[in-house]
């Protein structure tokens, strides 16, 4: 057997070494910095848990105010940005336009010198936001908004831009939790491409470019969009039953469920599942999250498959009257933390990223010029 069959996808393999993240990690789970997701879910801030990625270490109260005013005060967009986010196709998907959008504020605010990294990547975290909302409200509302709220929090910041007034606390809470949850996952997909850009000493935005570029796919972040279309195209639970075991029987992928590392559950779900059904509460109608269930339920069932992060994320964005177009973007705006904090872990250590690979095609030929060719 070649070793491509056998590490097919790299499952399994180890590529390098992090101190940000274990996942699935025997009697640890999922853990930022030595820290349990659950307690970070349950007792911090976004913010908070963005500082620990970056700096390795929780704040202060005085060290977390100063970071907090600090994402505060670069969220402002330059004018020339401005007006490429206006030129993005309306039809366009916003995460498309981040990917653009990143890659044109590192021609308009290039890196430069390693030495400003960390001031990079707070403003990647500050502006992501203004960026992706400036886009979504001048072309589906036709408005120029002011991507410079006065809400301390990012969570509540975007709310407020998207929906034009402050969130109530329910809402922002929820939102800034889901934040947490996606902040970091080791070498996933997205992360991994970060890392690959960075080992050849290129800088920032493009590292966060292509990983914004591999984050998109359905396979990766890209499922808690398919996960909504999903859940929206059932009335009843019977029906979401009915519907997913088809969907097997045809051997269809259910966006939402599985996991590359995970075997038995993935430990965000169940806080997404919580605050899925507190917010279903709140807008009395619990249809979709009845629907949920029942598509949890039939997965579990029948393949022993779990839902994954993506999978209640969907509900709860869309109880927040997050339109479902803007959720993989969302994970964009909380795994920025995750991405610049393995650039620079790669930096402090770099090694080019260069693997090997099974040859598998013909043997050594016969050059024919061409005129001899028939
Ligand atoms: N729905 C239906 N079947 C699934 C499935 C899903 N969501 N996830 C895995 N399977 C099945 C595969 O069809 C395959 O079956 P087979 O062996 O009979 O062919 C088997 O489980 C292994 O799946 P595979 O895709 O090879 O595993 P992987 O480790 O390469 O993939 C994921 C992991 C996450 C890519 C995969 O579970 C998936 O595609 N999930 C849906 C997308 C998603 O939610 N992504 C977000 C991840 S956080």
């Amino acid at each position: 057997m070649s070793a491509t069959k056998k590490v097919g996808g790299l499952a399994g393999v180890s590529a390098g070494s992090t101190s940000l993240c274990t996942v699935g990690k025997e009697g640890a789970g999922l853990t930022y910095c030595g820290y349990d997701i659950y307690d970070l879910a349950d007792n911090a801030g976004f913010e908070e848990v963005a500082y620990l990625l970056m700096h390795g270490k929780l704040p202060t109260q005085k060290e977390l105010s100063a970071y907090v005013a600090k994402i505060k005060s670069l969220r402002a967009l330059p004018d020339q940005l401005k007006s490429v986010l206006e030129m993005t196709p309306a039809n366009s998907h916003p995460m498309d336009v981040l990917r653009t959008a990143v890659s044109v504020l590192g021609n308009l605010e290039p890196e430069g010198n390693f030495s400003n990294q960390v001031a990079t990547a707070d403003r990647l975290l500050a502006v992501l936001p203004s960026m992706l909302l400036y886009w979504h409200r001048f072309h589906t509302d036709g408005v120029r908004i002011d991507v410079e709220t006065d809400d301390d929090s990012i969570a509540g910041h975007f709310l407020h831009m998207l929906h034009d007034k402050k969130p109530s606390e329910l809402h922002r809470k929820c939102l800034d939790t889901t934040l947490i949850l996606y902040a970091e996952h080791e070498f996933n997909a997205s992360t991994f491409t970060a890392r690959v850009i960075t080992g050849t000493l290129s800088d920032m935005h493009s590292a966060i470019t292509g990983a914004i570029g591999a984050l998109r796919g359905p396979l990766h972040g890209g499922a808690n969009e398919a996960a909504m279309e999903l859940i929206q195209r059932f009335k009843t639970p019977e029906e979401a039953t009915a519907g997913v075991l088809g969907m097997l029987e045809r051997k269809e992928k259910i966006m939402g469920f599985g996991h590359r590392v995970y075997t038995v559950s993935d430990p965000r779900n169940s806080v997404n599942k919580r605050m899925s059904k507190t917010l279903a509460k709140e807008a009395g109608d619990m249809t979709l999250y009845d629907v949920s269930e029942a598509v949890e339920k039939v997965m579990w069932d029948e393949k022993k498959l779990f839902a994954n992060a993506d999978f209640f994320a969907a509900s709860v964005y869309h109880f927040m009257g997050i339109p479902t177009y803007l959720f993989t973007p969302i994970f964009v705006c909380s795994r920025i933390t995750g991405w610049t904090a393995h650039v620079m872990e790669q930096r402090a250590n770099n090694k080019l990223i260069r693997p090997a690979a099974d040859y598998i095609g013909p043997s050594l030929q016969k050059f024919v010029p061409i005129a001899k060719r028939s």
